[in-house]
Protein backbone atom coordinates (compact mmCIF):
# COMPACT_ATOMS: atom_id res chain seq x y z
CA UNK A 1 0.00 0.00 0.00
CA UNK A 2 1.19 3.42 -0.63
CA UNK A 3 1.57 5.84 2.40
CA UNK A 4 3.23 8.24 0.92
CA UNK A 5 1.75 9.63 -2.66
CA UNK A 6 4.40 12.25 -2.68
CA UNK A 7 7.75 9.93 -3.05
CA UNK A 8 6.35 6.98 -3.79
CA UNK A 9 6.78 5.02 -0.94
CA UNK A 10 5.22 2.24 0.35
CA UNK A 11 4.65 0.21 3.61
CA UNK A 12 6.96 -2.32 3.04
CA UNK A 13 9.81 0.27 2.44
CA UNK A 14 8.86 1.51 5.69
CA UNK A 15 9.06 -1.34 7.15
CA UNK A 16 11.77 -3.16 5.26
CA UNK A 17 13.96 0.73 6.47
CA UNK A 18 12.81 -0.15 10.09
CA UNK A 19 14.28 -3.42 9.61
CA UNK A 20 17.58 -2.41 8.44
CA UNK A 21 18.08 0.19 10.78
CA UNK A 22 17.82 -1.39 13.92
CA UNK A 23 19.90 -4.54 12.49
CA UNK A 24 22.43 -2.30 11.41
CA UNK A 25 23.01 -0.30 14.93
CA UNK A 26 20.56 -1.63 17.41
CA UNK A 27 20.85 1.88 19.36
CA UNK A 28 19.17 4.29 16.49
CA UNK A 29 16.37 6.29 17.27
CA UNK A 30 14.36 5.44 14.37
CA UNK A 31 12.52 8.83 12.78
CA UNK A 32 10.74 9.64 9.78
CA UNK A 33 13.23 11.79 8.64
CA UNK A 34 15.85 8.40 8.88
CA UNK A 35 13.39 6.43 6.85
CA UNK A 36 13.28 9.19 4.34
CA UNK A 37 17.17 9.60 4.13
CA UNK A 38 17.61 5.86 3.95
CA UNK A 39 15.03 5.23 1.63
CA UNK A 40 17.17 8.23 -0.19
CA UNK A 41 13.84 10.32 -0.59
CA UNK A 42 12.95 13.61 1.59
CA UNK A 43 9.11 14.67 2.63
CA UNK A 44 7.36 16.91 0.54
CA UNK A 45 4.19 18.12 1.55
CA UNK A 46 3.81 16.41 4.93
CA UNK A 47 0.52 14.77 4.51
CA UNK A 48 1.62 11.52 5.07
CA UNK A 49 2.99 11.95 8.38
CA UNK A 50 0.01 10.21 10.33
CA UNK A 51 -0.59 6.92 8.28
CA UNK A 52 3.22 7.26 7.96
CA UNK A 53 3.62 6.88 11.84
CA UNK A 54 0.89 4.56 11.85
CA UNK A 55 2.66 2.39 9.78
CA UNK A 56 5.83 3.00 11.89
CA UNK A 57 4.25 2.10 14.75
CA UNK A 58 3.36 -1.51 13.53
CA UNK A 59 7.15 -2.72 13.25
CA UNK A 60 8.42 -4.23 16.56
CA UNK A 61 11.58 -2.90 15.71
CA UNK A 62 10.69 0.89 16.52
CA UNK A 63 11.18 0.51 19.93
CA UNK A 64 14.01 2.60 21.92
CA UNK A 65 15.81 0.54 23.23
CA UNK A 66 15.01 -0.25 26.95
CA UNK A 67 18.29 1.85 28.39
CA UNK A 68 17.63 5.08 26.56
CA UNK A 69 14.00 5.40 27.68
CA UNK A 70 15.32 7.25 30.55
CA UNK A 71 17.30 9.42 29.39
CA UNK A 72 14.50 12.38 29.62
CA UNK A 73 13.53 10.52 33.25
CA UNK A 74 13.75 12.37 36.50
CA UNK A 75 16.14 9.66 37.84
CA UNK A 76 19.52 10.79 36.16
CA UNK A 77 18.11 14.62 36.65
CA UNK A 78 17.13 14.30 40.19
CA UNK A 79 20.36 12.44 40.98
CA UNK A 80 22.75 14.83 39.20
CA UNK A 81 20.78 18.49 38.37
CA UNK A 82 22.42 20.89 36.20
CA UNK A 83 23.55 23.80 36.89
CA UNK A 84 20.10 25.94 36.37
CA UNK A 85 18.04 23.37 37.86
CA UNK A 86 20.00 23.81 41.21
CA UNK A 87 20.15 27.24 41.06
CA UNK A 88 16.42 27.52 40.70
CA UNK A 89 16.22 25.13 43.49
CA UNK A 90 17.49 27.33 45.83
CA UNK A 91 15.98 30.80 44.90
S1 LIG B 1 2.39 12.45 0.86
FE1 LIG B 1 4.26 12.10 1.92
S2 LIG B 1 5.33 13.98 1.74
FE2 LIG B 1 3.48 14.30 0.63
Amino acid sequence: MIICHCQNITDHDIQSAIDWMRAADPETLITPGKIYRALGKAADCGGCMPLFLGTMRKNPNLQVPMHLRRLRGGATQENDPCKATRKSSTT
